[in-house]
């Protein structure tokens, strides 16, 4: 469904299934709603809300600069517009980060938060320097290139050799997007704030689900995020990338659900 919102979000795209407690589900990058396709059909009892983000699915780009918190300003506006007062985010990388600025702007919405191959912190120099370069290869007609190269090594080295189709199907959903929507994502989580301090202050629960083969979040780090709230949920995957929802789609329903039936107490 989708509903005409601000002039910042003229068009605004979100699924909505099922019934009881709320979870929002939001996707990364290069993707779009269609990324929790595996995931939403077994969160049963529950009311699952899945964004497309500006410029994704049915949803309409924005004019000017992107921020992590535009994004998460316009969860909020899809909260409001369903009248949800509480609410689970799970959110998946570049979705992560939108739910840590979330968690900074609207703080009492929240009854958890799951962070899936995502990280509270900002962006060190250097990934700074790749995102510039990355932005100059996509002004430069280089998408194609970008997201041929870009995508597969989200996945470990054995669900690439696998499911080469899923991973092709990811590779063409991804080409789907203008070369703007790109750059305004890449723009957006190379200026986004370090939420790591705010995090530790927070009162609702937060669970990690962390791929030991990720590549774009080492396990390092992954693991160092994970003790940052008063109670931490690690769901450490074997023989998993970046794409849990999409490499162990079982396994990720299990534990969502099993932190869902926590932060409401079910
Ligand atoms: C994502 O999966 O959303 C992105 O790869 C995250 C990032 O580039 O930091």
């Amino acid at each position: 469904m989708f509903y005409t919102s601000t002039d910042v979000f003229p068009k605004i795209a979100y699924r909505k299934y099922g019934e009881g407690p709320v979870v929002v589900l939001l996707h990364g990058f290069p993707a779009d709603g269609n990324l929790w396709e595996n995931i939403w059909p077994g969160l049963q009892g529950f009311t699952v809300i899945v964004p497309d983000f500006p410029g994704t699915g049915g949803s309409d780009g924005v004019k000017g600069e992107l921020t992590i918190e535009m994004l998460a300003d316009f969860v909020y506006d899809i909260l409001q517009h369903e009248n949800i007062v509480e609410a689970v985010i799970a959110g998946h990388s570049m979705g992560g980060y939108t739910a840590a600025a979330f968690a900074v702007k609207y703080p009492t919405i929240l009854k958890g938060m799951a962070m899936v191959h995502s990280t509270a912190g900002a962006d060190d120099d250097e990934k700074k320097e790749q995102r510039k370069k990355v932005i100059g290869i996509i002004r430069n007609g280089g998408k194609e290139a970008f997201i041929r190269q870009m995508v597969p090594g989200l996945f470990s080295a054995s669900f690439q050799l696998k499911y080469s189709s899923d991973v092709a199907l990811q590779i063409s959903r991804s080409l789907e997007l203008p070369d703007e929507v790109l750059i305004n994502f890449y723009t957006a989580m190379m200026n986004r704030c370090d939420h790591t301090n705010v995090l530790k202050d927070m009162r609702f629960p937060v669970q990690w689900v962390i791929g030991k083969e990720d590549a774009i979040l080492p396990l390092g780090k992954a693991l160092k995020q994970s003790s940052l709230a008063d109670i931490n949920f690690v769901n450490l995957y074997k023989n998993c990338g970046h794409m849990s929802m999409m490499e162990q789609p079982g396994q990720l329903v299990r534990d969502l659900t099993h932190f869902l039936e926590y932060c409401y107490r079910k």
